[in-house]
């Protein structure tokens, strides 16, 4: 599936993030950079991200939401962009037979391992959002990993079948394209949340966490999300909890 959005590929790069950075005044209205290797991955928590050179997906998608948009300029929607990212890598994930989950906010899961990470960057002008950045790790053929990564998996290893990394990159645009198309024609995001609801990992069961700011470990439950994207607990007591992003930990 060949997209019309400009894919700028790079054999060794600092990371994909920056890079977009870099091109952030471009005209086009969204645009990819991928990297076969990066020399400075970054990853949440100030962590680095590793990946195997020309064996896994490294990209970032730089979008500028028009003004007009405006379920995706809106500030308080910032968490849309992890939504149909995370979505449009389980819809890839899915076409390839692997049933993913989405680890809130935005790490995607088969069963209790991580195959994929993301590092959404957004900026914000005039009280909008004027654009985002949204670079992904996803894992695809890599068979080993560094033993101090707590709980790598890749599509390889899941399914013993390799994948060819350009073609992989223009089907994954293609479905983030049509995610945000589509959302773009809307008023509400209900439908989205409710389809991100259905893919949450660990949603309706009970197991540990670990408050970050109390650093109490509690047994919970996950309902879902919240209108802003924050994460929904049932708690030990059974009020509902919201939780920002890196407030919570999970226990594995
Ligand atoms: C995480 O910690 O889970 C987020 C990982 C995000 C990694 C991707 S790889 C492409 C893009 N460029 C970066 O430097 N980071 C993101």
């Amino acid at each position: 599936m060949k997209t019309e959005i400009p894919i700028r590929w790079y054999k060794c790069i600092d990371s994909t993030n920056s890079e977009a950075r870099r091109h952030m005044d471009d005209n086009d209205k969204m645009s990819v950079y991928a990297a076969e290797y990066q020399t400075a991955g970054r990853g949440q928590r100030g962590n680095k991200w590793s990946s195997a050179s020309g064996e896994n997906l490294t990209f970032s998608i730089l979008v500028h939401p028009e003004p007009g948009n405006r379920l995706f300029s809106d500030i308080h929607n910032q968490f849309l962009f992890s939504i149909i990212s995370a979505l449009s890598i389980t819809d890839f994930l899915s076409g390839k037979g692997v049933d993913a989950t989405i680890k809130w906010p935005n790490d995607i899961y088969v069963r209790d391992k991580k195959i994929c990470g993301m590092l959404i960057e957004n900026t914000i002008s005039n009280q909008a959002i004027s654009s985002s950045i949204i670079g992904i790790g996803l894992n695809l053929n890599q068979s080993e990993f560094p033993a101090e990564l707590m709980n790598p998996t890749s599509l390889f290893l899941v399914t013993r079948k390799s994948v060819e990394l350009k073609g992989a990159l223009e089907e994954i645009i293609g479905l983030f394209l049509k995610r945000y198309e589509k959302l773009s024609c809307e008023s509400k995001p209900e439908g989205i949340i409710n389809e991100f609801e259905s893919k949450m990992y660990r949603k309706g069961q009970c197991h540990q966490y670990r408050d970050c700011l109390t650093e109490e470990t509690f047994t919970g439950i996950i309902k879902g999300i919240s209108e802003e994207g924050m994460l929904l607990m049932e708690m030990p007591d059974k009020s509902i909890r919201k939780f920002a992003f890196k407030e919570l930990g999970y226990i594995l």
